[in-house]
């Protein structure tokens, strides 16, 4: 069985007001009535999985435990991080801790804000990449590119007739331009951001390309304490990591990669814009989109209407390229093409405190 690592421990400013520093994008219910993370449980959970762990930290504790619940899925760890570093080391202690029972055991890291609807589909692809990461090998999954996105990392793959790929490079977060030129030559994919491995392979992997993590990491886990039933990684050796996502300090560098490919549906929200897409995908005659009960499209196009508040109504009319989302305490008025820059909206009101 393979043990699902959920990581949900960001803060999604792009999708604010809707998402809170209190409370991410990853447990609002964005699309449908379950939180992204309640999906990403239920997606990892099943014959081929073993009971998740989670990666969060102690503001989402009790959110991640009440949605878990909910849901009826029980972790085998809600485990703490002292403050945020990113994903490296949160992927790391998910490893280490790992081997401590099983020295075979393999992972699936997973974000907690995708939407993947077709879940038998990406079951598929997990047991097409299984064998690999026995193997010793990274696994990622490859997204098809359909835009010069900034905001992923990107794969070059060799082409080769099997469905597990041996990979030649790994971009993250290209800019503009490298965006563009890897578009244009083609054989590249986005990377899904979901990783499959033996623990063992990734502390190696730490360990040849990332290796000031390991003891300070370890430290942290062997220091960890329970708490009210989650795991508190101990804060002194935590502290001092450098906040480095696992794509930078270990992907990018990695020989050994693989990746599969996945032709379902997928989608990071990373930001309204996106939200605006999924409800289309769904719903593509309704070009003026609402989410909600609370909200009024009349003769909108590529507009989305929100409100997250029952006692709000949000009403548009004759807008176009236009997103709207209410909240009961803020709402965010903006063209459809400026979704990213929210991000500098809330880094503004944090400014004005
Ligand atoms: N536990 C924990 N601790 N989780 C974290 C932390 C942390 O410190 N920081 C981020 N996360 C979680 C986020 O909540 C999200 O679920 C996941 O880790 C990935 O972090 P993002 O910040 O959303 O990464 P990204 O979207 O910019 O980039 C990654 O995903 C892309 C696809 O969505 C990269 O892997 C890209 O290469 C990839 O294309
Ligand atoms: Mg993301």
């Amino acid at each position: 069985q393979i043990t699902p690592v959920l990581m949900a421990g960001g803060s999604g400013t792009r999708l604010w007001p809707a998402s809170r520093k209190a409370f991410p994008k990853q447990f609002a219910a964005l699309i449908g009535e379950q939180s992204l993370f309640q999906a990403s449980a239920r997606r990892l959970s099943g014959a081929r999985f073993g009971a998740p762990v989670v990666m969060t930290n102690a503001d989402f504790r009790f959110i991640v435990a009440e949605q878990l619940e909910q849901i009826g899925i029980e972790a085998s760890a809600i485990v703490i991080e002292p403050m945020g570093r990113n994903t490296a080391p949160a992927i790391l202690a998910a490893a280490l801790r790992a081997v401590e029972d099983d020295p075979d055991a393999v992972l699936l890291v997973a974000p907690s804000d995708h939407v993947i609807p077709d879940a038998e589909a990406f079951g598929r692809a997990v047991d097409q990449g299984a064998v690999a990461a026995r193997a010793g090998r990274i696994v990622t999954f490859g997204i098809t590119p359909t835009r010069p996105e900034t905001g992923y990392g990107y794969m070059e793959v060799e082409p080769a007739g099997d469905t597990v790929l041996p990979l030649k490079r790994f971009v993250e977060k290209p800019d503009a331009e490298t965006a563009r030129a890897m578009l244009a030559q083609g054989g590249f994919l986005w990377n899904a951001g979901i990783f499959l491995f033996s623990a063992r392979t990734m502390i190696d992997a730490f360990h040849a390309h990332a290796a000031d993590f390991v003891q300070p990491v370890q430290a942290a886990v062997d220091g960890a304490v329970t708490d009210l039933g989650f795991l508190r990684l101990a804060r002194g050796p935590w502290e001092g990591l450098a906040d480095e996502s696992i794509d930078y300090a270990v992907l990018e560098k990695a020989d050994n990669l693989s990746v599969v490919g996945f032709d379902g549906h997928w989608s990071d929200l990373g930001g309204w814009d996106a939200v605006w897409r999924e409800i289309q995908a769904d719903t593509p005659a309704e070009r003026g989109a609402v989410t909600d009960p609370q909200s009024t499209a009349i003769d909108c196009d590529n507009v989305l209407l929100r409100s997250d508040d029952s006692d709000m109504q949000v009403v548009g009319i004759g807008l176009s390229d236009t997103m709207v989302i209410a909240t009961s305490d803020a709402v965010l008025v903006a063209p459809m093409d400026r979704a990213q820059d929210v991000k500098q909206a809330v880094a503004a009101l944090k400014a004005k405190g």
